[in-house]
């Protein structure tokens, strides 16, 4: 199927009902999961039917709607007792990407608040959070790009930040793609990203689909290519951003840091103030999802490790703030983020 950025969507409501695009199949296959429960939507998020920080949150937020319509349906007068269920349900789908829970408190706020049939009002609100998130992103895509200079050649992408991770256009793959249209750069190389392969299947079929030139490379050619002068950026997104400026994101981020630190690659983060934890002071407090060696032990479902062999899976690691040349989100840039900086950008 022949797209663009302005027309992937992770997401869809249509018809009163929700379509998740099942990213673990792209790009051989272009197929959408009709989901009705939140019991379903929370599968579809732990099994990474849907994945990336703000996508996460807004199918979560898609999830509390089914669920209100559902248990409003079995019983009126309770509907907000039974559907606590669900939201633990939801709140227990995968723990790092705080914009979950950020997306669950909004929901259950106005939950609180509301009387009679709680559809309308709590799709609205869905609604809302998705079209905030694009919207983050054009923003944030204009004002990562400017940091970059004109002629700065190609940069490294990790994992996918794209418009399949968010409600559209994507944090880091916005950034690449505005910088691309102001001709600042000319290409971009993405990791494959083990052992889920992201940057294979997800961020190169963006940049295909927008005429991006992308070269992929196993995560352990970065330094090789950062030694040889190949990029001149670092672009990733982020699943939490603690209070003082260190950065959760896919396993391997860290590492490309600590690299681009000795080669002198800037690194940048991009990511909504949705992704933003003030209530986790340090990077060392976020907690970081472990998932099945099976993922780490096999390849596209097939063993491909010694039997015997165990497996250490993390899904996401901690880059300490002075890896961090520039934090990128909607209300501003961090430049050299820190615990005060971070505070003047949220309260701006
Ligand atoms: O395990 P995933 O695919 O959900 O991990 C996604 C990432 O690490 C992304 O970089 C992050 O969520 C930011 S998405 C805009």
């Amino acid at each position: 199927m022949q797209t663009n950025h302005d027309s992937i969507r992770a997401i869809n409501w249509r018809d009163d009902r929700l379509f998740l695009l099942d990213q673990r199949i792209l790009p051989q296959s272009y197929t959408e999961i009709e989901l009705n429960t939140a019991t379903e939507v929370a599968h579809a998020i732990t099994d990474m039917v849907v994945r990336g920080a703000p996508a996460i949150g807004i199918t979560a937020a898609y999830g509390v709607v089914l669920a209100a319509r559902q248990r409003y349906a079995e019983d009126a007068g309770n509907w907000k007792a039974l559907i606590k269920t669900d939201m633990q349900q939801l709140a227990a789908s995968r723990p790092t990407a705080v914009n979950l829970f950020w997306a669950l408190d909004q929901m259950q706020a106005l939950i609180d608040g509301l009387e009679g049939d709680p559809f309308e009002p709590l799709k609205a609100a869905a609604d809302r959070i998705m079209q905030e998130d694009i919207d983050a992103n054009h923003t944030m895509g204009e004002l990562g790009a400017k940091l970059i200079e004109a002629g700065s050649g190609a940069v490294l992408t990790h994992c996918n930040a794209g418009a399949l991770a968010t409600g559209g256009y994507g944090t880091a793959l916005g950034v690449i793609r505005s910088a691309f249209a102001g001709q600042r750069i000319d290409h971009v190389f993405a990791d494959e990203t083990r052992p889920w392969l992201q940057g294979a299947r997800l961020t190169a079929w963006e940049m295909v689909q927008d005429n991006i030139p992308v070269t992929l490379l196993a995560e352990g050619a970065a330094a090789s290519l950062m030694k040889q002068g190949k990029i001149s950026w670092i672009i990733v997104g982020s699943d939490r951003i603690a209070a003082n400026g260190d950065v959760a994101n896919k396993i391997g981020t860290y590492s490309l840091a600590v690299l681009a630190k000795y080669h002198g690659v800037k690194f940048m983060v991009v990511a909504p103030t949705t992704t933003v934890d003030m209530a986790i002071a340090h990077g060392d407090d976020i907690p970081i999802e472990q998932r099945d060696p099976n993922e780490v032990l096999g390849c596209g479902g097939n063993r491909i490790a010694a039997e015997g062999a165990s497996a250490w899976n993390p899904a996401f690691d901690v880059t300490p703030a002075e890896l961090v040349y520039a934090i990128v989100t909607e209300k501003g840039v961090v430049k050299h983020p820190s615990k005060e900086a971070m505070l003047a950008m949220m309260n701006a």
